[in-house]
């Protein structure tokens, strides 16, 4: 009796022990996960979104199928090679592109977004109804090396699919438009 007793006590003040101990994992877990969802890969060539910003290359000049299917599209050598022929064709980091140029070989570029396979994304509805690629995106203009500014999980989809036009708040909300 007097040790079930002492059992007890001592696992009463246990518990809340245990309990701060698994929130405290949870809470890491979720922190860790985050950064892994917003943390940008190691790139082949030192690409920097900034210089081309500055330059006035325009996001659709490079990336121009956002505007009319579901990706939307990293460029080609060639249209790297378009350009810099005649620009900084004595940088260390051109002379790279020349290198996979040469080699008629793609560059391998890391994806920085992307979505499980079970999801349907597509950027041109999006495009159509005027959302900017900095609602998504972040000012990649200002961003030397482009990462996600944000985990882009269902949550984040629905908060603002649920804040269209009420008539069409079902059709978007719907599972099978992003689960097809
Ligand atoms: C001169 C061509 C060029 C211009 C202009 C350009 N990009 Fe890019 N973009 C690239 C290349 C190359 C990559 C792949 C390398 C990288 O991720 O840095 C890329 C990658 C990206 C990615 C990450 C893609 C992924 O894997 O998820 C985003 C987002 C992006 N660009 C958005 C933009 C936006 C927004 C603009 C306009 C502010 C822009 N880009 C202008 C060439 C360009
Ligand atoms: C509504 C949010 C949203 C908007 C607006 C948006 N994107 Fe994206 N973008 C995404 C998501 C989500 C992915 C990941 C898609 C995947 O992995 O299937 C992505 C991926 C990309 C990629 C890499 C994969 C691909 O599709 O080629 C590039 C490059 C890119 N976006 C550029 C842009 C540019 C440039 C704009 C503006 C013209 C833009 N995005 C607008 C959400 C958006
Ligand atoms: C529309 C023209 C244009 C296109 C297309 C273009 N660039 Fe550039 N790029 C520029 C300009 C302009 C600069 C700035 C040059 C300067 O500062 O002297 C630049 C700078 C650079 C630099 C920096 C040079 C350095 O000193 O490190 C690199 C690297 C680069 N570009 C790679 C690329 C790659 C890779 C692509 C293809 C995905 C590409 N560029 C496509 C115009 C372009
Ligand atoms: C900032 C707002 C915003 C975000 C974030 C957003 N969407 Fe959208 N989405 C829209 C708008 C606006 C439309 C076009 C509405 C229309 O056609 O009536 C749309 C349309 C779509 C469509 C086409 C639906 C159809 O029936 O034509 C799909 C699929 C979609 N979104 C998937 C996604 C996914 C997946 C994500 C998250 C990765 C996402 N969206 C994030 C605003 C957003
Ligand atoms: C606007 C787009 C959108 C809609 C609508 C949507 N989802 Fe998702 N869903 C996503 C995205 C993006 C992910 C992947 C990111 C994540 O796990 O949050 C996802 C992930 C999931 C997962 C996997 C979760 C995990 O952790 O692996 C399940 C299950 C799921 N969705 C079920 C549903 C169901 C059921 C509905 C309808 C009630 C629905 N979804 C509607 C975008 C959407």
């Amino acid at each position: 009796m007097g040790q079930d007793r002492t059992r007890t006590v001592r696992s009463r003040i246990l518990w809340p022990f245990l309990m701060i101990a698994i929130l405290l994992m949870v809470v890491f877990a979720v922190l860790i996960s985050r950064q892994i969802a917003t943390a940008a890969p190691e790139q082949p060539i030192a690409f920097k979104h900034q210089v081309h910003a500055e330059a006035e290359v325009e996001c659709l000049f490079c990336h121009p199928n956002a505007l009319r299917s579901d990706i939307a599209g990293i460029p080609s050598v060639a249209r790297c090679v378009g350009c810099h022929q005649t620009i900084a064709n004595d940088s260390p980091n051109v002379k790279l592109v020349f290198d996979y140029w040469e080699r008629n070989e793609p560059i391998p570029w890391q994806a920085v977004n992307n979505m499980p396979d079970f999801v349907f994304f597509s950027h041109q509805p999006h495009l159509g109804a005027g959302v900017t690629c900095e609602t998504c995106h972040g000012n990649v203009g200002e961003m030397v090396v482009v990462k996600p500014i944000i985990s882009m999980d269902m949550g984040w989809c629905l908060d603002c699919h649920l804040d269209q036009p009420q008539e069409n708040v079902a059709r978007l909300t719907d599972c099978l438009a992003c689960h097809k």
